[in-house]
């Protein structure tokens, strides 16, 4: 059977920067660790005024369309991935499209376009799409274009404020890829939840501390529901385990449950029961409440382990360095985990090719997405192509009052103009609005 998976992956940060530390936290009153300890973060992304999900989203795929050297004839399908969409018909996949054929001669007449909506998890249900399509042997020969864009925006004041961040991530799926093949088995965890929804509105209604329960219970479920059908994950299957990344404190708790399971009734477990005891197993407790205190209670002495720590340090770590830096990106944060992982690992000059990747998804709402991914021959290629280093270093590192500016500028309710911060080059920009109430675009040199 023919390889199919991501053959290119691009990322476009929004231009502007907030110091989680150093500028957010003092305003709000808060210990700087909060931030950098806590929840994991230094920086969160956001869209300059002439910035919004279509620029970075045409910006990402055009970066990635240049440098494959793609017209818009090979690509069969445009599918857009986002919470943020501005439009409850018009999908933005119409919209970047229109964009691109501006740069191109070509254009995508022949692809089918269209918006997947499940919170963060819709990106990788994209990717699940154009691997159907592919498989399904309808793409005559064309590959799929995969984008997740968001500008992930709470309300002033809301928990979620020091979360936030915005940017795109642009894949190209096709057959032989050159970055990974994607498994087609995969698991799910599905449940009716309100966690975190937009009821027809701009920012969430958000029950954070919900939220992170729903993720780990999720999560848990499509594992098990992953290992019913590809069989049980060992530790030493995997190079990576990319997450979901809200931020990367959140990734910390999924890990430790993670290894849990995929240690239990292993040799791992019985090396490690010499210095903390075996796991508790529910059918040796009296009441849920006692079994649940020796599992915490063995969870605390896990993560104490160095087993547990070199585990995390290797195949978990390495995820969440641009997480770091950039905030939640929604649709595109996992696919930015993959990416660190990468990036980390050709830094440090190693050989992944067949390797295994474990990926885990999540949206809320709530749905997780578990499978694995092998790693190609052309990895490292287009990895180095990669220019978000660049990018996140020549973002504009924004004051208080210039992050307020921001934060109004881009709320839809307020009818606000401020000046760009940044000035464009090379790239889609936001311009003005049109007669039906449609925004408009233009490339600029
Ligand atoms: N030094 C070190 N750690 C600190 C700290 C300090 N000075 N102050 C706080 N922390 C830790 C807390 O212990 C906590 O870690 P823990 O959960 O492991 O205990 C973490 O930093 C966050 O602090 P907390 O007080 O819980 O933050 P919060 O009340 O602002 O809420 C969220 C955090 C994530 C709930 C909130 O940001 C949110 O609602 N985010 C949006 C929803 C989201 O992203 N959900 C994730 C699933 S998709």
């Amino acid at each position: 059977m023919t390889a199919v998976g991501i053959d290119a992956i691009e990322i476009w940060t929004g231009n502007l920067k907030l110091d989680l530390p150093g500028t957010f936290a003092p305003e709000k009153g808060e210990d700087p660790e909060k931030y950098t300890k806590g929840l994991g973060l230094t920086a969160s992304s956001f869209p300059d005024s002439y910035e919004d999900i279509v620029t970075m989203a045409a910006n990402a795929a055009h970066r990635l369309m240049e440098r494959k050297g793609l017209e818009p004839e090979d690509i069969g399908r445009i599918d857009v991935a986002t919470e943020s969409a501005f439009d409850n018909s018009k999908p933005v996949s119409t919209y970047v499209a229109g964009c691109l054929e501006t740069v191109y001669d070509g254009d995508f007449h022949h692809a089918n376009k269209g918006e997947r909506k499940f919170a963060c998890i819709a990106g990788t249900q994209s990717l699940d799409d154009a691997y159907n399509w592919i498989r399904a042997g309808r793409n005559r020969g064309r590959g799929a274009l995969v984008i997740a864009t968001d500008t992930a925006l709470y309300a002033r004041g809301d928990a979620g404020e020091a979360t936030q961040g915005a940017g795109a991530v642009a894949m190209y799926i096709a057959e032989d890829p050159d970055l990974v093949e994607l498994s087609a088995e995969q698991g799910y965890g599905s449940a009716d939840e309100t966690d975190f929804l937009k009821p027809n509105q701009q920012f969430p209604s958000v029950d954070g501390k919900r939220s992170v329960q729903v993720y780990l219970a999720r999560m848990r479920e499509a594992l098990e529901d992953y290992e019913s059908v590809a069989g049980d994950v060992h530790p030493d299957d995997i190079v990576f385990a990319p997450f979901h990344t809200p931020f990367p404190g959140m990734v910390r708790k999924a890990a430790m449950l993670a290894y849990r399971h995929i240690t239990r009734d292993t040799a791992i477990e019985d090396e490690l029961a010499e210095e903390i005891g075996r796991q508790p197993r529910p059918e040796a407790f009296d009441t849920d409440d006692a079994y649940r205190d020796a599992l915490r209670e063995y969870m605390d002495a896990l993560k104490g382990t160095a087993r547990y720590q070199e585990w995390y340090d290797a195949t978990i770590d390495p995820t969440l360095t641009l997480s770091r830096e950039v905030g939640n990106w929604y649709t595109g944060s996992v696919h930015v985990a993959r990416v660190s992982a990468l990036k980390t690992a050709l830094e440090a000059g190693r050989d992944l090719t067949g390797e295994q990747l474990l990926v885990g998804s999540y949206g809320s709402g709530a749905q997780a997405e578990i499978h694995a991914e092998t790693i190609q021959d052309g990895w490292e290629d287009e990895i180095a192509a990669l220019n978000v280093d660049e990018q996140l270093a020549n973002r504009y590192d924004m004051s208080w009052d210039d992050y307020e500016e921001i934060h109004d500028a881009h709320n839809h309710d307020m009818d606000v103009d401020v000046e760009e911060f940044t000035t464009p080059s090379e790239e889609f920009v936001f311009d003005g609005w049109g007669r039906m109430g449609e925004r408009k675009y233009r490339y600029v040199e």
